[in-house]
């Protein structure tokens, strides 16, 4: 058992076009986690702009995330919701992380050699050193839990790596200044659930992504009913129909995930949802499955869009969530300054 008092952590990146994946993988991890834990949910913009953005499009961005969060049930009263770039803590401990981390580890990243494609020379140094502020944000909380999709396994590996090295680094100092069993906790991933990758609709062997081309890959929250249902309806199948049991869905990964998809927004196995729709053809299962996304995503987009009518509001928000955040991370970035050897 640890020590550490459990808290979550995570981030959504203000890059434009979030859709169903991020719902399903993260959001909707965010809000259930809310009534055992105390959680904290950031907006991650100095993580956005390693890839260049549009600085208008940036503070729509970021408010629309924060739109996403309210709008699908996080609570920024009881919990902490604010974005990164408001509370210096993060910046200044993934310095510190730079020099803990090792060249060697990050040149292991997946996502890098991903977003940096085949020019590597000209990628920026931040999206290199990325996974070092994504570990700084989640440690300046010492926080334990952290509920993100699939692709950030990696990642949250890189960020226990980081908090052992620390520890042992440091572990005389830390130890100096009352801290018995280490400084930071090595944080859990959460990735539970049916739906910890969304496809590609387009795709079945690419993740769903906010900045895939094709805006028929994804299903957006702020689509409308009728674009959910043409999305769904162009969505690329196979020609056979469903099966009875899971294992049917092997070697066919545009069914498995639509199916998947189902069972995550309907809350059910997918055992349950190929009881019911085993032997169904897409032509019966897509309308049904058109419906509960509509159903489902509809109010939640509606609601983010009034949210966004009232950008006030959610600045408002942020600025308090951004004072809390900041009585959490100061202190934790001050005992670090202590540990390292730095004065006042
Ligand atoms: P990002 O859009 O990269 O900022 O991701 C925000 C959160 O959504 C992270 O926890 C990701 O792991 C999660 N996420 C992004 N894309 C997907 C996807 N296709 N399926 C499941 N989770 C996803
Ligand atoms: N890297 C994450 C993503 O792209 C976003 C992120 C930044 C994050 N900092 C984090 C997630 C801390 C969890 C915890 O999805």
């Amino acid at each position: 058992m640890s020590h550490f008092t459990p808290r979550v952590f995570s981030g959504v990146q203000p890059t434009g076009n979030l859709h169903l994946g991020n719902y399903l993988g993260a959001i909707t991890k965010f809000v259930a986690l809310q009534d055992t834990h105390d959680c904290i949910y950031c907006i991650v913009d100095l993580h956005a702009i390693t890839l260049w953005q549009d600085p208008r499009a940036l503070t729509r961005n970021i408010r629309e995330v924060t739109a996403a969060f309210l709008a699908a049930g996080v609570d920024p009263q009881k919990h902490i919701v604010f974005n990164q770039s408001q509370v210096s803590a993060h910046a200044e401990l993934a310095w510190v992380f730079n020099c803990v981390a090792r060249m060697g580890w990050l040149n292991r990243m997946t996502q890098f050699k991903e977003k940096a494609g085949k020019h590597r020379e000209n990628a920026s140094v931040g999206l290199f050193s990325y996974p070092n502020l994504m570990a700084a944000d989640i440690l300046t909380y010492r926080a334990t839990h952290v509920p993100v999709g699939e692709d950030q396994k990696q990642h949250l590996e890189l960020a226990r790596d980081i908090a052992q090295k620390f520890n042992t680094d440091f572990a005389a100092s830390i130890k100096e200044h009352g801290h018995e069993n280490g400084f930071f906790p090595l944080p859990e991933p959460l990735i539970t659930g049916p739906a910890t990758r969304v496809m590609s609709l387009r795709d079945g062997s690419k993740k769903m992504s906010k900045s895939e081309p094709s805006d028929y890959s994804r299903i957006n929250l702020t689509d409308s009913a009728d674009m959910i249902a043409k999305k769904i309806r162009k969505a690329r199948t196979d020609p056979e129909a469903l099966p009875g049991e899971p294992a049917g869905l092997e070697g066919r990964p545009e069914a498995a995930n639509l199916v998947g998809i189902f069972g995550a927004l309907a809350g059910k196995p997918v055992e349950e949802v190929l009881r019911d729709f085993g032997g169904a053809n897409f032509s019966s299962f897509k309308p049904a499955l058109a419906e509960l996304a509509v159903e489902k995503l509809g109010p939640l987009g509606e609601r983010m869009n009034e949210l966004m009518d009232d950008p006030g509001y959610i600045d408002a928000v942020l600025v308090d969530g951004a004072e809390r955040a900041r009585r959490i991370a100061t202190p934790v970035y001050d005992d670090v300054k202590k540990i390292i050897g730095f004065i006042g």
